[in-house]
């Protein structure tokens, strides 16, 4: 890892092991764009690429210098509105004269060991000595406004943290408009985009299409960033495979409105942007004031969107999740969600922990219904103190699941409040609305004003009393709506544009207080399944609920899509009860295990109602789940079929760090008449061609043959077969 300031050539150079970025100062000051991707030397060549040519008057220059010196040719490293670039733009700067028009122009930097945390915000962390940084200060010769670019390199991943401030060192007010975290700028526009679409029950579906001319982007206005797209995109050359070819990714560390865009221009290269959604967006600077958006992660792999993932998966595990849990096995759990829903008592909680502990479940949850007068979801949100005539005792009911041998979790969901609650009667105020406008209503419930300092305070004071008033192990986040009438009382009309970054401010501030006072509480994050899976949220929470849907055959492409950045380890799956609750679908208790085990893993069903061969699976499955989690949870993970199981066929595997043991998994959606099912060799990825693997079924194979020619997948004889290979070192 190097970062290098040639004087000479006005070059900035980062170096990792595999990728380099090379950038430089232009005659405007302006920070050109060079290069990104696989290493690279001799920068006397590569310079020319911050060059381009093809003028015309509608391109107008800065004064004094050269046509080709237009804004709107050249590869940037962060563009302005309104100073000669007409492409999407990252910073906007409005001034007390009322334009907009920004620029940023290079004034000095500086390059140091380590990396500097960002207030308020997640972002990457690491040993000093295994990161270095390099911040620009730019200047905006419109206000005076500094643009603070910061790039951190780290000695052990090929990944380049971006982020980006506003400070106002003038004497007058400064707005931010807009201000995205990163910004890249390619040579060329021939590339396919990636990106993660879904809804509700159907989360982060990947897809994959060539860029075509114009503007493509994807956003979040939901206050949080919602089911239906991801903070992440990944451009990947035409002929880029899971295996092999240039692909590089962005990814966003935020949990509220964003937006990713791509601009194919009229020179057929490609600019993306990523950062908070400009729209409905705004921030005052008052004189001394700094502004801080969110860190954006950016990825190259030469080793195919396979390689991306790895990439991403090991640094979000290593620099992101700071969580004391990220290593260590997660206690399987049993979530009591799909078995009772608001239907329960004491008893009937007890009298599941103790079937569960008889098969070796190791931690109980209790879901949604434990507080206030909750019966229904039309009620007590707000309310976090125990339903005592529901479940008597908190404190004695987890005592005895803890004398069963297991640990106890619990169910919140700290954002929202219901009309019919105490919090609401006492605090109408407290709620996001327009004074005297229309609301709107989801699931019967309103979104508490978490900008307020007094919102956060007293949720914090609630949830850390009912989590000191027991052994309480596990904290579920959820988060079952999204943001309507953005406007918070205590601020003045100026600032109500701050209000949704305000609100994930709070939201990221009120993680921080618990985990201060409840370092190895182990928080699931949880937004009406994975509504809010992002890597902004994975900086507190290790895991999160990937979907409500729990039909394995429908995990298969929400747990692969979600894998084009997210570890396995940070995946919440569980194996549940058929007919499924969500698609009515039946499948087998083998298939449904052999899909839960590439995620956090637990159950959630009614485990007092299983036959007896059932339970003699759920006992073998949590002895597989005890012999792999290390390879699932730290190994690599490859993805064997293209198309992110979103194909008939899909298989995937995990290799341990020293590539001595692995694990594969293919699932045949459905079968055909006669066996026509072509056979499957299944090619596995990572494993040490030298080495001498032992299959479950003592075949022995080198590496070599089972990456080359792969192991046969017997025919699917029915719909939803699957079937997990083991191999061992001998
Ligand atoms: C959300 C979650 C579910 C469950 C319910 C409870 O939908 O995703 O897992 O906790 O809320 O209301």
């Amino acid at each position: 890892m190097q970062v290098h300031f040639s004087k000479k050539r006005k070059l900035f150079r980062l170096d990792t092991e595999h990728i380099s970025y090379l950038f430089r100062i232009g005659p405007s000051g302006e920070l050109r764009h060079i290069w990104f991707g696989s290493r690279i030397d001799d920068d006397a060549i590569i310079e020319e690429f911050a060059v381009r040519r093809g003028t015309s008057s509608f391109s107008p220059h800065p004064e004094g210098l050269s046509p080709e010196d237009s804004l709107d040719l050249l590869p940037l490293e962060h563009s302005t509105y309104g100073a000669g670039d007409f492409r999407i733009t990252a910073s906007a700067l409005r001034k007390e004269n009322g334009t907009s028009v920004t620029s940023a122009v290079y004034r000095s930097h500086k390059i140091f060991k380590g990396k500097k945390k960002i207030p308020g915000l997640p972002s990457s962390f690491s040993q000093s000595k295994d990161s270095m940084t390099l911040e620009i200060t730019m200047e905006d010769g419109f206000s005076g406004a500094e643009i603070i670019l910061s790039y951190s390199v780290f000695a052990d991943s090929d990944v380049i943290a971006r982020s980006v401030r506003v400070s106002n060192p003038t004497e007058t007010v400064i707005r931010v408009e807009k201000l995205l975290s990163a910004q890249l700028d390619f040579h060329s526009a021939d590339f396919d985009v990636v990106y993660l679409k879904g809804m509700w029950a159907k989360e982060r579906q990947a897809v994959r299409h060539p860029l075509i001319p114009g503007i493509q982007s994807f956003s979040s206005s939901r206050g949080a960033t919602g089911h239906q797209y991801n903070p992440g995109i990944v451009f990947a050359e035409p002929s880029a495979s899971e295996k092999a070819g240039d692909v590089y990714g962005m990814l966003l560390l935020y949990s509220g409105n964003y937006i990713a865009e791509a601009e194919v221009d009229q020179y057929r290269t490609l600019r993306a942007l990523i950062g908070i959604n400009p729209e409905n967006f705004e921030w005052k600077l008052e004189p001394g004031e700094t502004f801080y958006a969110p860190e954006a992660l950016l990825f190259f792999s030469a080793e195919g969107l396979g390689g991306l993932s790895r990439i991403s998966h090991r640094f979000l595990i290593d620099h992101v999740i700071r969580s004391p849990w990220v290593h260590r096995e997660r206690p399987v759990l049993i979530n009591n969600w799909e078995a009772t829903y608001f239907n329960f008592d004491d008893k009937k909680i007890l009298k599941i922990a103790e079937e569960a502990s008889k098969l070796g479940i190791e931690m109980l949850v209790l879901d949604d219904g434990w507080f206030g007068e909750r019966n229904d979801d039309r009620s007590s949100l707000g309310d976090w103190f125990v339903n005592r005539k529901k479940l008597g005792n908190l404190a004695a009911l987890v005592r005895k699941i803890n004398d069963l041998g297991m640990k106890f979790g619990l169910w919140f969901e700290p954002e929202m409040v219901s009309e019919n609650s105490n919090l609401y009667r006492k605090h109408p105020d407290w709620v996001l609305c327009v004074p005297g406008g229309r609301r709107s209503i989801g699931r019967t419930q309103m979104v508490l004003d978490m900008s307020r300092r007094d919102v956060v305070d007293s949720l914090f004071r609630s949830i850390s009393s009912v989590l000191h008033s027991a052994n309480i192990e596990y904290m579920k986040w959820d988060m079952n709506r999204n943001l309507t009438e953005i406007h918070s009382r205590l601020l003045p009309p100026d600032r109500q544009k701050e209000t949704a970054h305000r609100y994930v401010l709070g939201v990221y501030e009120l993680h921080e207080r618990l985990l201060k006072a409840f370092p190895n509480l182990l928080i699931e994050s949880c937004s009406g399944g994975g509504g809010r899976f992002d890597a902004g949220m994975l900086h507190y929470a290790p895991q999160i609920w990937c979907s409500d849907n729990t039909d394995a055959l429908e995990r298969i492409s929400i747990q692969l899509g979600t894998s084009l950045f997210y570890p396995s380890s940070s995946m919440g799956a569980h194996v549940s009860v058929c007919p499924n609750h969500q698609t009515h679908r039946t499948v087998p208790f083998s298939l449904r295990g052999h899909i839960a085990l590439g995620g956090t893993f637990g159950y959630e069903l009614d485990i007092t109602r299983l036959t007896p061969d059932e339970k003699d699976l759920v006992r073998k499955q949590i002895r597989n789940y005890h012999h792999w989690n290390r390879i699932i949870r730290e190994g690599e993970f490859h993805r064997l079929t293209e198309g992110f199981g979103r194909s008939d066929f899909a298989a995937w595997c995990w290799v341990s760090p020293d590539r001595r043991e692995a694990l594969a998994a293919a699932v045949r959606k459905t079968s055909e008449p006669c066996g026509i099912n072509p056979p499957v060799h299944l090619r596995l990825r990572g494993l040490d061609p030298e080495m001498l693997y032992e299959l479950d079924d003592h075949r022995r194979a080198h590496g070599r043959t089972l990456m080359n020619a792969g192991i046969r997948i017997p025919n699917a004889e029915t719909d939803a077969s699957s079937i997990l290979i083991h191999l061992k070192a001998v």
